[in-house]
């Protein structure tokens, strides 16, 4: 899809920072935007802020983790606009960093819930509905590095749950090229430095249901800590402009990529390093893995 002019976008995970340039750059595209979120502070907030610089966006709370909330969400969107061209599954959560034996239950229930099944549940209300009306759409599903391309040791339960929205995003692409070829699958891996964003603190969207069983020892605030030790410690901190990966990702849409990354180059040689000692029997990782 070239033009975005007055298709529709849905946008989960909205409120949040990653979801919120992707908003802004649709919106100067001149899509009509529609952000989720189960945040309806942060909704609002962004809701209001993008409307101020024109454009049509609204926004509907929505829990991706529950399939009625997801399919309520679909339902409003094609009631109001009869379409959904631009489907950006970008809610995302992730659990405190700690060896697999120290994950709990809980960890995986809420990280999997949100970020495997919340892309499930919206594949499964929008999809249907995008074959049915028959129009060029896109789906794209926001992974990580971390799962994506290489795990990062600490991360197991994130990392996990990325690795499962990279393979789910490759066979919806294989399947979309076999059988619906007016629709487009990527994986969307933000990327290019250090990502100022609310999931350092993503714990404030714990429900109670899924609340942590035992204390993990780390700040709910990761971010917060990170930079006052960054701080004291006198690290220059280097932060990727948001606006500026949200317009790349269009950018690589645009151009039909199946993997749209800032920085693409040096994730393929990570990856062949990967496969060359996986190939040879070798386990993958690298002293970079047992960062985090
Ligand atoms: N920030 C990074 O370094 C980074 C790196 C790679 C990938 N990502 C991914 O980018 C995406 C966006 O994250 P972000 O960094 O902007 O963080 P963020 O916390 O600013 O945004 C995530 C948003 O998801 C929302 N959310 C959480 N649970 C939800 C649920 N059950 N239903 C609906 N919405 C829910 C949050 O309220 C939040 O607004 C995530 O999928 C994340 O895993 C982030």
């Amino acid at each position: 899809m070239q033009n975005y002019s007055g298709k529709v976008a849905v946008v989960t995970g909205g409120g949040g920072d990653i979801g919120k340039a992707i908003a802004k750059r649709l919106l100067a595209e001149g899509a009509k935007v529609v952000v989720s979120d189960v945040e309806k502070g942060a909704l609002d907030a962004v809701v209001t802020e993008l409307s101020q610089g024109g454009g049509e966006v609204t926004g509907i709370v929505t829990d991706v983790s529950d399939p009625e909330s997801v399919e309520a969400l679909a339902e409003q969107v094609y009631g109001e606009h009869g379409a959904c061209h631009l489907l950006f599954n970008n809610a995302g959560v992730g659990a405190p960093s700690v060896n697999v034996w120290e994950t709990t239950i809980n960890d995986w229930k809420w990280v999997l819930g949100v970020n495997v099944m919340g892309v499930i549940h919206c594949i499964q209300s929008f999809v249907p509905r995008m074959i049915a009306g028959g129009e060029e759409g896109h789906v794209i599903n926001t992974s990580s590095g971390d799962g994506g391309i290489a795990p990062m040791a600490g991360q197991s339960v994130y990392a996990s749950s990325k690795a499962s929205v990279s393979i789910i995003t490759e066979c919806l692409a294989a399947q979309f090229s076999q059988q619906h070829p007016n629709l487009k699958a990527t994986i969307f891996y933000p990327s290019g430095g250090l990502l100022k964003t609310g999931i350092w603190s993503c714990a404030r969207n714990r429900p109670e249901e899924f609340a942590r069983e035992k204390p993990s020892g780390q700040p709910e605030d990761l971010m917060g800590a990170f930079m006052k030790h960054a701080e004291e410690t006198g690290m220059d901190l280097q932060f990727q402009d948001l606006d500026d990966l949200a317009t790349a990702l269009i950018a690589d849409l645009k151009a039909d990529k199946f993997v749209a990354m800032l920085g693409i180059e040096g994730a393929g040689q990570t990856l062949r390093t990967r496969a060359e000692k996986i190939g040879r029997g070798e386990a993958p990782f690298d002293e970079h893995s047992m960062i985090a």
